[in-house]
């Protein structure tokens, strides 16, 4: 099952995800992350700048992009990756890409993604949000558990949460590319993080509730190696919280990134 870490703050659990991301990229100083854009993972990148990892050899995959926003918009997420990660972090620009940057059509631009993941030797570890449709990436509820990169529908109720960042709904685009379910499996480790009460009905369906296309975040139940972070405030419908609690605790050194 996950390890799920319920902490005080944002900023620790930021402090926990970058942890473990410096501890991977000293053991492999080109190693691949699965790069996550939205609120969730700035503390994260903010604990990630103040450690001072190098991370000039790191090699990134954005989990998803818009489609249909105009080059260099931006709210486009290679412009968020580009302000928020790559140049706060010192990533080297060539080494991140973002789905469908390659100059490609739209049509094949999932596969092609795909196979420039497979050819990097594939994701370490994957930094994942949650949204309250119960997505990861932007495989919204129905998305099918084995999905690989491809355009997607952004449900309303996304499109809602996202037009913080737009002038209006009606800016915030429709139609989205993103890595599949099938992708996100594929990946090492998961690291997923959630804060405040909005994400709680989102973060007990995922970890505690049925394996089900409807709830696409539950999909990480299936995988051997993840890492769920979440504030108080995300974990408070989570039934087993005291236990999560009492094995962070006890955790043995051995199980110890840091
Ligand atoms: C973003 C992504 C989404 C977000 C989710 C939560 O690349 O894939 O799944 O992680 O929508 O968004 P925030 O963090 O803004 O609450």
């Amino acid at each position: 099952m996950a390890e799920v870490v319920i902490v005080e703050s944002d900023a620790e659990a930021g402090e926990i995800a970058a942890s473990a991301i410096s501890a991977l990229v000293r053991e492999r100083p080109d190693a691949v992350l699965g790069l996550a854009t939205g609120s969730t993972p700035l503390t994260t990148w903010r604990a990630l700048a103040a450690a001072g990892t190098g991370l000039a050899a790191v090699r990134g995959f954005a989990l998803d992009e818009y489609v249909g926003l105009p080059p260099g918009h931006p709210e486009s997420y290679r412009a968020v990756i580009t302000r928020e990660v790559v140049e706060p972090l010192g990533l080297t620009p060539s080494l991140v890409r973002v789905p469908a940057d390659d100059g490609g059509p739209i049509s094949g631009a999932g596969e092609r993604y795909e196979a420039d993941i497979v050819a990097a030797g594939g994701i370490d570890l994957q930094i994942l949000g949650i949204g309250r449709t119960g997505h990861i990436g932007f495989n919204e509820p129905g998305s099918s558990l084995a999905s690989l990169t491809r355009v997607k529908t952004l449900a309303e109720q996304t499109r809602i949460d996202n037009a913080r960042f737009f002038p209006s709904l009606d800016d915030v685009p429709t139609h989205c590319i993103t890595q599949g379910l099938g992708t996100i499996l594929r990946a090492r480790h998961l690291v997923l993080l959630a804060f405040g009460s909005a994400k709680a009905a989102a973060v007990a369906a995922a970890l505690e509730g049925p394996v089900s296309a409807s709830t696409p975040g539950s999909v990480v139940q299936m995988h051997p190696r993840v890492t769920v972070i979440v504030d108080e405030a995300a974990g408070a419908q989570l039934e087993h919280a005291d236990y999560y609690r009492y094995a962070w605790a006890n955790r043995f050194d051995w199980e110890r990134w840091s």
